[in-house]
């Protein structure tokens, strides 16, 4: 799995508990992020080569926990890899459509998801019959690749973008970037308690964890089958041990960390 920084734990962190046997390799991009605010091509260098150092490792299926990199570059991915499962994130509007009540519904991701012809296509399929307020939130993610999740910089942002999705009188938002589920809690504050939050983690890992099976049952012996605990691996391409302190401390998770090559 990989992601511009520290969001993709929110993916990881719903991986490990739907696989918990399966090793789990996570790439954090942080020397580069955020990705939100980069054009398409260094977002699709980036991925790809994040990519092919995951393929180094002889990984059975990736997860692109990145909203911005999935609407960026997944379809270049995929092309390039057509036989390795490669899982992407996108902003939940079907179910936050099928389950809002007013079917108005605010959707906070990075400007380039916002941007990106993924969310028009994304939109034009399932928005229909509803009012979808999107709303950029430029800062934010870098803000929480700090490492800290309550201080008054993020507090101002949060408010910042939460405030025209109250007026907008939505009553669900979808976190549209894996690192925001981070300050869901700030966001519920903001927006207040009738309003409910969605993010994707938990269907992205069921839908790789069904994919995996499908392949484990293709091709018997894969490591995935044996019945001890799984391990986590974590790169960073910034600040590996920043990297290790936020698994533990927001996560409970502890894993190896190396700088990536
Ligand atoms: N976590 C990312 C996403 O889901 C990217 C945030 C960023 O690097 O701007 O979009």
């Amino acid at each position: 799995m990989f992601d511009s920084g520290l969001g993709g734990l929110s993916v990881l962190r719903a991986l490990h508990e739907r696989m918990p046997l399966a090793d789990l390799i996570y790439v954090a991009d942080s020397a580069h992020a955020p990705y939100g605010e980069r054009d398409d091509d260094f977002i699709a260098a980036r991925s790809g080569q994040i990519c092919d150092h995951l393929i180094g490792l002889s990984v059975d299926a990736i997860v692109v926990a990145c909203n911005t990199a999935t609407a960026a570059a997944i379809h270049l991915l995929r092309k390039a890899h057509p036989h390795l499962p490669i899982v992407g994130v996108e902003p939940g509007v079907k179910p936050a459509v099928a389950q809002s009540l007013t079917k108005r519904i605010g959707v906070l991701a990075t400007p380039s998801t916002l941007a990106s012809d993924k969310y028009k296509r994304l939109i034009a399929s399932h928005g229909h019959g509803a009012t979808i307020v999107a709303q950029p939130c430029p800062g934010l993610a870098k803000e929480i690749e700090v490492g800290e999740l309550d201080t008054p910089a993020l507090r101002e942002l949060v408010e910042r973008f939460a405030a025209p999705l109250r007026a907008a009188d939505v009553d669900t938002v979808v976190l549209g970037c894996t690192h925001y589920p981070f300050v869901a809690p700030l966001f519920q504050q903001a927006l207040g308690p009738g309003v409910r939050i969605m993010d994707t983690s938990a269907p992205v890992a069921q839908h790789t964890a069904r994919l995996c099976a499908n392949d484990a049952r293709r091709s018997e012996g894969m490591r995935i089958d044996r019945r001890v605990a799984g391990e986590i691996h974590l790169f960073s391409s910034g600040d590996p041990q920043l990297l290790a302190d936020v698994a533990r401390h927001w996560l409970g998770l502890q894993g190896s960390v190396s700088t990536l090559p």
